[in-house]
């Protein structure tokens, strides 16, 4: 875990799906030291996801005292912060929590979607704040527990993201920045502010947001009870830092045209960075403010990425777990490394990673999870082959649209747990038909909030400057041009199967008995 002491150090805190992750940086960029504190996520009906904000604060906890320890207590310079997006936490007066946070990939709200699109109208919902109405976004979250639970409505006063949340617990104020606020379908992206319109429109009060700023700005500073918890001075700067997207991207580096990352962690993200901001009419990929002040990112996602190999791992796999524990490696190796065995294209077997619903490109929260194609010569590594290539398939529409949207796609940056995996990453850049690189940091969102937090604490002139210093290759791969083949006749087959199924899922959804959600 240590790579080696440092006396100054920037700390970045990810409040990840899975679990926390507390991160030190040295201001030169290399990383000290990382740790980490897994979290539940509870189902309590099916397609809902939550969990209790009391578990971040404690996992961050124990992930910052492990993480200063090890690295033999740093002097902390600043703070950043990054999390899972989208999520809602609902606070009454005096700043308790009032429910369970309802996640990014909750899909209970398709009612109140429609509600929205219908209130404020499809056009000037992408308009105003330049992305259509989605299940796992803020504002419909608020809208359901108006409708489904008035009195904890009735007693809430803020209305917080998850790393917000956090922030809140360790500095006592509330505030956000805008490239998470822009996941709320609240913000006015295109002006970077709170959208009174839309405030208004959804009769949400305006008091119940927090302030907002761009992302390396400082917003408040560790409180003296906080900081004694976690071994800390009191008075340390905490900057905005960003959504896990925006964070991630900075993290990689995708701070100017061209540059575009793919990240396989539970969900799946493309990420291309964007001077002037840039719209899908059709809204299949969302245009949020970077966390570079000034600049927009437009990302396509899908829900069950990184999720669709750990659902195999937990349901298929439990001898390789055991086995990968008992010689303390990752089990996920020994499953890509079966994967290996089959050859580009799975001899035809195909997986739709539609687990949580899908976002891009089909914004359909019906959407389940498919295998298709399964004959009798068929074996299990054919399956995990099919499932990574499923989500890498998943990911090239996003690409699709931002090729289709002008985006420049010049080369495209790995990261999230997927990167690890060399084989996935050759699935990538065989799909994708780009140059696939790794960067030398794999921490991702932890180290872009880090380095937010060296740009807001003045280390450096400006976040694509920070990024410039920060940055190194580390790998790179190449398309293999027979698995490129491949992959070109099979896509077309990946991308008839939903639009055959659509209706198939719109049945499932409305037959399924005694469930509040159709999502
Ligand atoms: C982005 C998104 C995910 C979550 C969880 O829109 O939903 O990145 O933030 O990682």
């Amino acid at each position: 875990m240590a790579q080696g002491h440092t006396s100054e150090a920037l700390l970045g805190i990810d409040v990840g799906t899975t679990g926390a992750r507390a991160l030190l940086v040295a201001p030169a960029g290399d990383v000290v030291v990382s740790a980490s504190c897994d979290y539940p996520m509870a189902t309590p009906s099916p397609g809902w996801a939550e969990q209790d904000p009391a578990d971040w604060v404690a996992a961050t906890t124990q992930a910052v005292r492990t993480a200063l320890a090890t690295a033999g207590h740093p002097h902390v310079l600043a703070i950043g912060l990054t999390g899972q997006m989208h999520g809602l936490v609902l606070l009454d007066a005096r700043g308790q929590v009032l429910r369970p946070a309802i996640l990014w990939c909750d899909q209970r709200t398709t009612a109140q979607c429609r509600q929205i699109t219908a209130t404020v109208g499809a056009e000037r919902l992408i308009q105003l704040t330049c992305n259509p109405a989605l299940e796992g976004f803020t504002a419909p979250k608020i809208l359901w527990v108006r409708e489904h639970e008035p009195e904890i409505y009735a007693r809430a006063r803020q209305a917080l993201l998850p790393k917000d949340y956090l922030r809140f617990v360790l500095t006592g104020d509330y505030a956000t920045e805008v490239s998470d606020a822009s996941g709320t379908l609240l913000l006015d992206v295109r002006h970077r502010r709170w959208s009174a319109e839309m405030l208004a429109a959804l009769e949400i009060p305006a008091t119940w947001l927090p302030d907002v700023v761009d992302s390396p700005a400082i917003t408040g500073r560790l409180s003296a009870t906080v900081a004694a918890e976690l071994g800390l001075r009191p008075g340390i700067p905490v900057v905005g830092g960003g959504g896990d997207q925006a964070a991630g991207g900075v993290g990689n580096g995708i701070v100017r045209a061209g540059m575009v990352s793919s990240t396989i962690g539970t969900s799946g993200v493309v990420f291309a960075h964007s001077a002037e901001i840039a719209l899908d009419p059709g809204g299949r990929v969302h245009t949020f403010c970077h966390a570079v002040p000034g600049a927009w990112h437009v990302m396509g996602v899908t829900q069950g990425a990184g999720l669709s190999l750990r659902w195999w791992r937990e349901q298929f796999a439990a001898a390789e777990t055991a086995t990968a524990q008992r010689m303390h490696s990752d089990p996920y190796a020994l499953l890509t490394a079966e994967a290996a065995t089959v050859p580009p294209g799975a001899d035809g077997l195909h997986w739709l990673p539609y687990l949580m619903g899908e976002r891009t490109p089909h914004l359909d929260a019906n959407a389940r999870g498919v295998l298709y194609g399964i004959t009798g010569r068929h074996t299990r590594a054919h399956l995990l082959r099919a499932v990574l290539e499923g989500v890498v398939y998943s990911l090239r529409d996003s690409l699709e649209i931002l090729r289709e949207m002008r985006v420049p796609v010049v080369e495209v940056r790995a990261s999230g747990g997927g990167a690890r995996s060399a084989l996935w990453r050759q699935i990538q850049a065989d799909i994708f038909g780009t140059p696939v690189v790794t960067v030398h940091a794999q921490e991702g969102p932890a180290y872009g909030a880090a380095l937010l937090a060296a740009v807001g604490h003045g280390l450096y002139a400006s976040v694509p400057a920070a990024c410039d210093a920060w940055t190194r290759l580390d790998s790179r791969i190449d398309p293999i041009p027979g698995h490129v083949a491949i992959y070109a006749a099979q896509y077309p087959i990946y991308r008839a199967l939903y639009p055959a199924l659509k209706p198939v899922f719109e049945r499932t959804a409305a037959v399924r008995p005694g469930d509040e959600s159709p999502g």
